[in-house]
């Protein structure tokens, strides 16, 4: 019997996971293993969230930034980056082509900002997008560390899902790749105040970070399930020219197929994990790979974040080097998607708000 055959009746039996089962689910590495475990995730998810993709149109409201993590292409340090705020009517304008183009939901993601000017314009520009939208557009907040009162007039302003990655759960990797003064407890502790304001609540980590272990990526998976999150949005580490972490690092990572699939296994085990959570199929895979998210979808994953943004501002908004479709706008960048997610036999959620089926069942549970 081949190695893998006991740990695939396990994974099949949907039997709860363990650290150790996780641990060699990430560390399959014969095709057929991997086609298989892909193929495993891929029916759970069918099961679950059925064959839909859920787009979030994306849009990158600005590139300021007050925070300095050592391997962010907008961190504060870095000189070679020109600052944009994008106009409220700019924001307000991509949101209206977003739900012309019959989106269901929207991310409003930029650089960590708490300063009350800034506070004040998000919470002007929600209410404005509910008033437009009557409430039907689903609005996420990708905007880093807040504090419970900031989350919360956001959430009464109209936000109801928030991201915000805890990067790794190792707190020395955690340590290693931000600055003196940045730490994963505060980073946890952020998270939870985002769960406590009621938002839909989303992570998730960098995969294949320089010095990370498997051992890591295992507690980051168990993690996720322990804090009951409701989205998880996760991509492989992409080194950035001008952070310390790509200079102190030449030549890594070696090999982005690696990567890739070391992503993809990831998504596969998250949803192996979380059967209903609402999984992302990220940027960050299509930035390694021209098919990288129709991967990820075919991993697992049940959501893609289509960038709205005008070229102008999609250069300046560089958190790694290789993002894909620079020059592109909204139109050519989603009609070539489209086409590929009909390819995979999957088809796109028009219009659905696209709420994580596990947000609910989180709170039926917690009554
Ligand atoms: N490679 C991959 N992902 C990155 N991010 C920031 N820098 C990089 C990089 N070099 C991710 C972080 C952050 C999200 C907005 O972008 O995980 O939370």
């Amino acid at each position: 019997m081949k190695n893998s055959e006991a740990l695939f009746q396990r994974l099949e039996s949907s039997a709860p996971l363990t650290g150790a089962e996780l641990s060699a689910v990430l560390a399959l590495e014969d095709p057929c293993d991997l086609d298989r475990l892909f193929r495993l995730a891929y029916e759970v998810k069918t099961r679950n969230v059925g064959r839909l993709v859920h787009f979030r149109g994306l849009v990158e409201v600005g590139n300021v930034c007050a925070k300095d993590c050592l391997y962010c292409g907008i961190r504060k340090s870095n000189c070679n980056v020109r600052r944009y705020s994008m106009p409220r009517e700019e924001i307000l304008s991509l949101v209206d082509a977003a739900r012309k183009a019959r989106f269901g939901s929207v991310v409003l993601q930029g650089g960590e900002r708490s300063d009350p000017a800034f506070v004040d314009e998000i919470e002007t520009i929600l209410r404005e997008i509910r008033r437009r939208s009557d409430g039907a557009l689903g609005v996420t907040l990708s905007l880093g560390e807040q504090s419970g009162d900031t989350l919360l007039r956001w959430r009464e302003a109209g936000a109801t899902r928030y991201l915000l990655r805890v990067e790794t759960t190792s707190p020395e990797l955690y340590a290693k790749i931000h600055p003196a003064g940045m730490t994963l407890a505060d980073r946890i502790a952020a998270l939870k105040r985002i769960q406590d304001a009621g938002y839909q609540t989303g992570t998730g980590v960098m995969i294949g970070l320089p010095g990370q272990t498997l051992r890591n990526l295992v507690d980051d998976l168990l993690f996720f399930r322990d804090f009951d999150v409701d989205m998880i949005g996760m991509g492989p580490y992409l080194p950035h020219p001008d952070t310390p972490l790509t200079q102190a690092n030449p030549g890594f990572p070696p090999d982005s197929e690696r990567q890739l699939l070391l992503g993809l296994k990831m998504i596969a085990a998250c949803r192996l994990l979380i059967p209903d959570a609402n999984i992302a199929s990220t940027t960050a895979l299509h930035a390694l790979a021209p098919d990288g998210r129709e991967r990820g979808l075919l991993a697992g994953a049940n959501v893609v974040m289509p960038n709205l943004d005008d070229p102008k501002y999609k250069r300046e908004y560089n958190l790694y080097a290789g993002k894909p479709n620079l020059d592109d706008g909204m139109e050519e960048c989603l009609s070539s998607l489209v086409a590929r997610i009909a390819d995979i036999g999957e088809s796109v959620a028009w219009g659905a708000p696209g709420d994580p089926l596990h947000f609910y069942s989180r709170i039926a549970r917690s009554r």
